[in-house]
C-alpha cells in the first residue's frame, strides 16, 4: 500500500484503505477500483489523497494504530457531542494502542473539509494516547487524556463555520471568538458528572504555551497539566499536516521540525521528545525525493527516524538508508503530498542546475548571530544581503528595488517584522515575497503571518538544509494565495 496525492490518482487504481466520510456518497470501501467520478469527488471534498495498492507497494504494510471502526465511532461521538459515547471510544482507543508491539502512528489521516473538526479530534486522541502510552503513564491517566483530547475542540460548535473556515484574515473580534473555544469546551463538560475535573482542566489548557504566551490563562511550564501539554503539541502537529481552506498541508517531517523548533517556547521538551518516537518523519507508504534525484516510496521503519527503508521507483530496488554504504551520502530532500504534484518536482529539478544570475535574498534580523547563520546557509546559492532592522529594510528596498525574497524576523525593536511587511506593501507597487524566520511561534501567529501574505514561516534556529529547501520553494512559489 502507498499514499497517492489526489492529483495523482488515476481511474483504475485500487484502493488500499477505506475512505471514511459522514457523507455516505463519498465513502469508499477498501479494494474498490477508483473511477473518474470517485476521484473528482475526492478532489472537490478536499481530500489529500488515498492509499492505493499496486505492484510496487503490494507488500508494504501500514499498521493501523486504532481499529477503523473505533475511528468511525469517534467521529460520530464527537460530531454528536455525545459524552457517553466519547468515554466509550476513549477506552477503545486506549485498548487498541495498548495492544501494539511498537507504538507508531503510521497511517496518514484522510479527511474531507467538512469533517475536519471531528477527524481532527479523533486524531488528536490517537496521537495523545500514543504519546501518553509511550511515557508509561498509568492507564487511568491515559484514559483521561483520551477523553480530554476527544473533547478539546467541542466548543467550536458554538463558534460556527463562518469564522472557523474563513479564508481571509480574521478581524479582532473573530480572533477573540476563536480564542474562546477552550472555555466553551470546558463549559460544555462542566454539567456532565461523567467527566472529571482533571479532564476539564486539560481541555481548557490545550492552547497554553510553555513560555506563558498561550490562552486563556497565559499559564507557563509546570502550571500547565501534562495532559494539556500533550494535547497541545499533537493538536498543532495535526493542524499543520492537514489541508485547510487557507493552507496546504505540511509533510510529517516539516511538521515535526516545526514542533521541535517550538520546544520550551510552545511545547514541553519531554513531550516533544516522545512525539518524535511515536510519529514517524517518513511513514511507510510515503513518497520521498532523494538528493541524487531518485524518487522512492518508504517501505519500512529503521531505528533511525530520518533514514527509513525505501523502494526506488525506477528499478524497484530496496535500500535501507540506515545501513546501505552505497547510500551513505544520499539523503531525503523532500517528502509528502506536495512532492507528488509535478510542480514541486520541477522546482527541485530547476534548483539543482541553477547557476549564474543568482536570485537576491534579503535577510532582516536584529540578532547578529542569527543573521550570520542565515547568511552562511544561503550564500552559496543566492546573493544575500543582511540588514539589522525594519527601517534599514524599507530604505534598502526604496534604493535597490524588491529582492526575490525577504527573510524577516518578527520580534525586532522599534518596528517588528509584521509591521515592516505592512509598510513595505503599502509603499511598494510590486508584490514582495516574505518568509518569516522567527522564534515567536504560536500557531495563531503562524496563521496571521500567512494571512499577512507570507509565503512561509520557519522557526529558528533552523537547520540549514531545511532552510535552503524552504527558501527554494518560497522563491518559486506563486504569490496568489
Ligand atoms: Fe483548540
Ligand atoms: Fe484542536
Amino acid at each position: 500500500m502507498r499514499f497517492v496525492a489526489v492529483d495523482e490518482l488515476k481511474p483504475g487504481m485500487k484502493l488500499g484503505r477505506k475512505i471514511i466520510n459522514r457523507n455516505v456518497t463519498c465513502m469508499l470501501q477498501k479494494g474498490i477500483v477508483l473511477s473518474g467520478v470517485n476521484i473528482e469527488r475526492l478532489k472537490t471534498n478536499g481530500y489529500l489523497g488515498a492509499y492505493i495498492t499496486d505492484s510496487i507497494s503490494e507488500d508494504i504494510e501500514i499498521e493501523e494504530t486504532v481499529n477503523e471502526k473505533t475511528f468511525e465511532e469517534g467521529i460520530t461521538a464527537v460530531a454528536d457531542a455525545d459524552v457517553g459515547m466519547i468515554l466509550d471510544v476513549a477506552k477503545k482507543i486506549v485498548d487498541d494502542i495498548s495492544k501494539l508491539d511498537r507504538i507508531s502512528v503510521d497511517m496518514l489521516d484522510l479527511r474531507s473539509f467538512d469533517d475536519y473538526t471531528y477527524h481532527h479530534s479523533v486524531n488528536v486522541a490517537v496521537y495523545s494516547v500514543a504519546v501518553a502510552a509511550k511515557m508509561d503513564l498509568p492507564e487511568e491517566k491515559i484514559q483521561e487524556i483520551a477523553v480530554a483530547a476527544l473533547c478539546h475542540d467541542l466548543g467550536k460548535i458554538k463558534i460556527g463555520p463562518a469564522i472557523i473556515n474563513k479564508k481571509g484574515r480574521l478581524n479582532d473580534e473573530e480572533f477573540e471568538e476563536i480564542r474562546r473555544h477552550p472555555q466553551y469546551s470546558y463549559d460544555m463538560l462542566y454539567e456532565n458528572h461523567m467527566v472529571s475535573s482533571s479532564v476539564r482542566q486539560a481541555v481548557i489548557c490545550h492552547h497554553e504555551n510553555e513560555n506563558g504566551s498561550g490562552y486563556p490563562y497565559g499559564r507557563e511550564g509546570d502550571e500547565i497539566p501534562l495532559a494539556a501539554k500533550i494535547i497541545h503539541a499533537v493538536d498543532v502537529y495535526d493542524a499543520l499536516t492537514s489541508r485547510r481552506s487557507y493552507k496546504e498541508p505540511y509533510s510529517p517531517v516539516d511538521a515535526l521540525e516545526y514542533i521541535i523548533g517550538g520546544q520550551d517556547i510552545l511545547f514541553d521538551r519531554k513531550v516533544v521528545d516522545i512525539m518524535q518516537t511515536v510519529i514517524p518523519a517518513y511513514p511507510p507508504g510515503m513518497d520521498v525525493m532523494l538528493s541524487n534525484g531518485q524518487r522512492a516510496v518508504v517501505s519500512a521503519h529503521t531505528t533511525e527516524a530520518l533514514r527509513p527503508v525505501i523502494r526506488i521507483y525506477e528499478n524497484a530496488k530496496e535500500v535501507d538508508l540506515s545501513r546501505d554504504p552505497e547510500y551513505e551520502s544520499v539523503f531525503i530532500i523532500a517528502s509528502g503530498i506536495l512532492l507528488q504534484s509535478s510542480e514541486k518536482v520541477e522546482i527541485l529539478n530547476e534548483n539543482r542546475g541553477r547557476d549564474g544570475g543568482k536570485k537576491k535574498v534579503l535577510v532582516v534580523d536584529d540578532s547578529s548571530i542569527s543573521r550570520g547563520q542565515t547568511k552562511t546557509a544561503l550564500e552559496g546559492d543566492y546573493e544575500v544581503t543582511a540588514l539589522e532592522s525594519g527601517v534599514a529594510c524599507l530604505n534598502y528596498v526604496k534604493a535597490k528595488g524588491v529582492p526575490d525574497l525577504i527573510i524577516m524576523d518578527i520580534e525586532m525593536p522599534m518596528m517588528d517584522g509584521v509591521s515592516t511587511v505592512e509598510k513595505l506593501r503599502a509603499n511598494c507597487p510590486q508584490d514582495v515575497k516574505i518568509l518569516f524566520l522567527t522564534a515567536v511561534a504560536d500557531r495563531d501567529t503562524v496563521i496571521r503571518s500567512r494571512q499577512a501574505g507570507a509565503v512561509d514561516y520557519i522557526l529558528k534556529p533552523a537547520n540549514p538544509i531545511y532552510l535552503r529547501e524552504r527558501v527554494a520553494i518560497a522563491i518559486d512559489k506563486n504569490l496568489e494565495r
